[in-house]
């Protein structure tokens, strides 16, 4: 009897332990080629939402541009970003779902650290979304959260409900023209159950999931 306590205790301990993030590391990332893609005006016309993906994974260099494009510094004196954001809070932290783990992107160090060792991509569809099957499928699921802490003095609730809202926008359309510039799928979605997907990452209060956006090669 204890030694079958002693066993499920140990699968247990197994099975919780490979949940955490220390089994994951930190990823540096290719400086981001800034000499790809299509034009501005091509892109704009090729710009729009996809509900299929391939399953294939993104390689490191086109997850480096598509990083950088949706919110990495471009001037690095200020510290300034390829998405605007209201009074400079950046307040939009960019999680990065793939099939080995949630990630954080940290765009003063260009690296994707890690946070979870679970796939969470299916936990950003919803029953709601009739094509969450097909969505699951992107090997990137681009999660835009706002960290309210960062949201300075002066900023009531509704500013910062605005405000994040809009700074997402900024940075989910950075993503769908780097995709469209180099033949990507992507697709924003709102519809998602950000409850349990907030439960699932494990934020805090001051933490509110704004958008989701996937990323792929298309079907
Ligand atoms: C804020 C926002 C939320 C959206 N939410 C969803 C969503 O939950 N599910 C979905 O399939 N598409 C979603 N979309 C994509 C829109 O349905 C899509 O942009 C619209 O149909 C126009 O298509 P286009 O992007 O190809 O021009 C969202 C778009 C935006 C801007």
């Amino acid at each position: 009897m204890l030694k079958k306590i002693l066993f499920c205790g140990a699968i247990i301990f197994c099975f919780v332990s490979s949940s955490f993030a220390q089994d994951l590391s930190t990823i540096k990332l290719p400086p981001p080629d800034l000499k790809g893609g299509k034009s501005l005006m091509q892109s704009l016309q090729e710009r729009k939402t996809s509900r299929l993906f391939s399953t294939q994974k993104l390689p490191i260099e086109v997850l480096s541009n598509l990083l950088w494009a949706a919110c990495g510094i471009n001037r690095p004196d200020s510290g300034k970003r390829t998405a605007p954001s209201a009074r400079n809070w950046q307040e939009i932290d960019v999680y990065v779902a793939m099939k080995e783990g949630l990630y954080l992107y940290n765009a003063k160090t260009h690296t994707i650290e890690p946070v979870l060792k679970r796939d969470l991509r299916k936990n950003t569809t919803t029953f709601l979304q009739p094509s969450r099957i097909q969505v699951a499928n992107a090997p990137v699921q681009l999660i835009y959260v706002a960290d309210y802490s960062k949201m300075g003095f002066g900023a009531d609730e509704e500013d910062k409900i605005i405000y994040s809202a809009a700074d997402a926008g900024t940075i989910a359309q950075n993503v769908y023209l780097y995709c469209a510039s180099e033949g990507l799928a992507t697709g924003v979605r709102g519809m998602v159950d950000k409850d349990a997907l907030a439960k699932e990452m494990k934020l805090s209060d001051k933490q509110k999931i704004v958008l989701v956006q996937a990323v792929g090669y298309p079907q």
